[in-house]
């Protein structure tokens, strides 16, 4: 498929809340996190929490979207530091800057925090102790379920690839079984082995992630 990849902007909430609900639905997180949620309300959250990413000067936030239907698709999030290439600058209007500096006034109820937080704390403490503030890191990717295996998720990659080979840096990432062999392809190297039962939590589940360094490669001419 010939989608482009594009920068989003605050009319792409909903857009990227329904990859982010879709994509990651047989995980079940965020469903056990909202217990009570529709897919519509999950739905608003998450369109609300995509302004703290837009917000975020060194977060991309990256689209690809179906030329045909005009939907996206798929969506990345590559934190790059600002030293390397400047702040992103999307225009947000004051209702989006409030809901990004306040997200959490906005998200379902009942609402499981400490299942939430553990999860949250994870990936924290895992980051501060792989990644320096030099490095790249890939903070999200994801594919609507009917557009993958199409090489759509290489498409977004490759942006983040050429990205940290072009600066010489490191790109760390919290591996899904989904991309754990989609990033050995791309080259990262698996560091560590996380998970998070869901269990002492009261859900029903248990969440493997690998943690995955990728050194910068020779850029090729
Ligand atoms: C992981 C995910 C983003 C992959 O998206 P995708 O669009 O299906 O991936 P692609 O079709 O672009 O495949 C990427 C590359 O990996 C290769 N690949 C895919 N699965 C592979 C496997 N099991 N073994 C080896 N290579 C594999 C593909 O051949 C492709 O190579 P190419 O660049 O030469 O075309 C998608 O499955 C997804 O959104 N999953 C749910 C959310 C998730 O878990 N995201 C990852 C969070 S860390």
């Amino acid at each position: 498929m010939d989608a482009q990849i594009e920068y989003a902007t605050e009319a792409d909430g909903p857009g990227l809340a329904n990859v982010n609900i879709v994509s990651f639905r047989h995980q079940g997180l965020l469903q056990e996190v909202f217990p009570e949620a529709s897919d519509e309300r999950l739905g608003e959250y998450k369109a609300v929490y995509s302004m703290k990413h837009l917000a975020n000067p060194e977060m991309h936030v990256l689209k690809l979207v179906d030329p045909a239907s005009g939907e996206i698709i798929g969506y990345s999030r590559w934190h790059i530091p600002k030293a390397l290439v400047g702040e992103t600058l999307p225009v947000l209007s004051e209702k989006a800057q409030e809901a990004a500096r306040n997200f959490t006034a906005h998200a379902p109820r009942p609402m499981n925090e400490a299942m939430y937080k553990a999860f949250r704390g994870l990936l924290e403490t895992s980051r501060k102790q792989f990644t320096t503030e030099q490095d790249m890191v890939l903070d999200l990717l994801a594919i609507l379920p009917e557009y993958q295996g199409q090489g759509l998720s290489s498409k977004l990659l490759r942006w983040g690839c050429d990205q940290a080979d072009k600066f010489g840096v490191r790109v760390y990432l919290e591996a899904t079984g989904d991309g754990y062999p989609v990033y050995i392809k791309y080259g990262w190297k698996p560091l560590e082995e996380m998970t998070l039962d869901r269990k002492l939590y009261g859900g029903e589940r248990v969440d493997r992630f690998t943690l995955m360094m990728r050194d910068p490669q020779p850029v090729k001419k």
